[in-house]
């Protein structure tokens, strides 16, 4: 599938977005773990999180679906049944590494399989650490990559630094840790995205924070199990905001989505570079704060991005780049290199496309200086099969001279149906509405030192 572009006339919209990814992958697997039903609102029904739902019911759980965002999911008290067949996970990493770390301590063992881009990502950062709990888990593909043989040992608890900041990896280990013997310990070494410790403590999971930058779950205990409503993705509202953010007078207001500040560096950056951004959330009920973000475009400048703000933004790094190509002077992203592993090199694909439109930038290894303001110009550009990388350049094309076309773009599927339909509300004029500010400023913030 292809995806055609245009010039965005001026933007001034009131949307949602979809429910949260790392949420919605998180939430399947601990109701499934729980001691009964439980409903989940705002799921997430892509690609990426049909994996994991389909993954739990080979296991032996009913997940039941009456539409296509809500799930009923009834949990066997951390019963699993040996799956009949091997799990496809697609082409999701999150499904692939949470469930090495949930089959590590089953009895039975089961096998993982990927598609060609997932089969090419690292697995050594979750083989590592499951093997020192004593797991049995083989990887069959070249260099610790899937497919994965996982299961059919018992499992001590560990106190583990992993030597990359990585949620997923903290995730793996700590449901890795719900069937082990004694405690596991996660310390990280910046922090990243805290969903599986919130989702935990939501579900009554004792968990422990013993000092600072780590995280402790005892094992066997079993989830309580309790209904939860999902917000909206802030790295799927990411593509909406610097949108607005880079038009002159741009305005757009999102509602209902996540504002966990291990996910929100997204909107400080947006700040120094200019734009006038607004949050106010509105709900925290649930441990997952929700709200609304504001944003007005202002003509915007370049910025430094690094150190700890990069795990919490590292989804937005594609987007970013493209503002940052928008912007006026140096745009610096650094010690980033996660970003080579991730869905592609996400690296040189946006520097491939970059060019491509006319951007000027230089690839670093572990990141990207990109000079603006650059003049782009509609072209062909590639997805590389990653989603990111997809709806990144079809907002480029919102700010370029003629038609951009983004190829392979079905694979935006896998975190954001519905984007093409809100790509057309951006380029329609006729179906803008009028929104009305509501809340008040954010103030800047300097960028963040390592
Ligand atoms: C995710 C964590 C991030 C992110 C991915 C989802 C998660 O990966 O890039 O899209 O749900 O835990 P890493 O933690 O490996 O950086």
């Amino acid at each position: 599938m292809e995806l055609r572009v245009k010039r965005a006339p001026r933007i001034d919209l009131e949307i949602t977005v979809p429910g949260d990814k790392s949420i919605s992958h998180r939430a399947v697997i601990i109701a499934a773990l729980s001691n009964g039903a439980c409903t989940l609102q705002g799921f997430l029904p892509s690609e990426d999180c049909m994996h994991t739902v389909n993954a739990m019911r080979a296991l032996g759980i009913k997940i039941e679906q009456p539409e296509p965002t809500t799930l009923i999911v009834h949990g066997k008290k951390r019963v699993l049944s040996a799956p009949k067949n091997e799990i496809n996970c697609g082409n999701s990493g999150t499904t692939m590494r949470l469930l090495a770390g949930l089959l590590a301590g089953q009895t039975f063992e089961s096998r993982l399989v990927a598609d060609a881009g997932l089969a090419r990502r690292p697995m050594d950062r979750v083989i590592a650490p499951l093997s020192e709990m004593g797991a049995n888990i083989v990887a069959e593909g070249p260099d610790q990559t899937a497919p994965l043989r996982v299961g059919g040992a018992s499992l001590r608890g560990i106190h583990y630094r992993p030597s990359v900041a990585s949620a997923q990896v903290k995730g793996t280990l700590l449901l890795a840790g719900l069937f082990a013997r004694g405690k596991t310990t996660v310390e990280e070494l910046l922090p990243t995205r805290n969903h599986m410790e919130k989702m935990f403590n939501y579900f009554l999971v004792r968990t422990a924070t013993e000092e600072a930058g780590s995280v402790t779950v005892f094992g066997d205990q079993v989830p309580e199990s309790r209904d939860f409503a999902i917000p909206g993705d802030i790295s799927s509202a990411a593509f909406w905001l610097v949108a607005a953010a880079a038009q002159r007078r741009g305005h757009l207001l999102i509602r209902h989505v996540g504002l966990n500040d291990t996910r929100t560096a997204l909107l400080g950056v947006l700040l120094r570079m200019g734009a006038q951004v607004r949050e106010a959330v509105e709900d925290v009920d649930q441990l997952e704060p929700r709200g609304i973000v504001e944003v007005t475009g202002f003509p915007l400048k370049g910025t430094v991005i690094q150190g700890r703000e990069v795990p919490r933004l590292i989804d937005e790094l594609p987007i970013l780049s493209v503002a940052g190509a928008l912007a006026n002077g140096r745009t610096v992203i650094r010690q980033a290199g996660e970003l080579r592993v991730k869905e592609t090199d996400r690296i040189a694909a946006i520097a491939h496309n970059l060019r491509t439109m006319g951007g000027q930038v230089g690839e670093l290894n572990d990141g990207l200086e990109i000079s603006g303001p650059a003049p782009l110009r509609g072209a062909q550009v590639a997805s590389f099969g990653d989603h990111r990388i997809a709806m990144a350049f079809a907002i480029a094309g919102l700010f370029a001279e003629g038609e951009t076309v983004v190829q392979d773009a079905e694979c935006i599927r896998e975190s954001y149906p519905g984007f093409e339909t809100m790509l057309e509300e951006f380029t329609n004029p006729k179906r803008m509405q009028v929104s009305t500010p509501v809340i008040g400023s954010l103030t800047p913030t300097a960028p963040e030192q390592g």
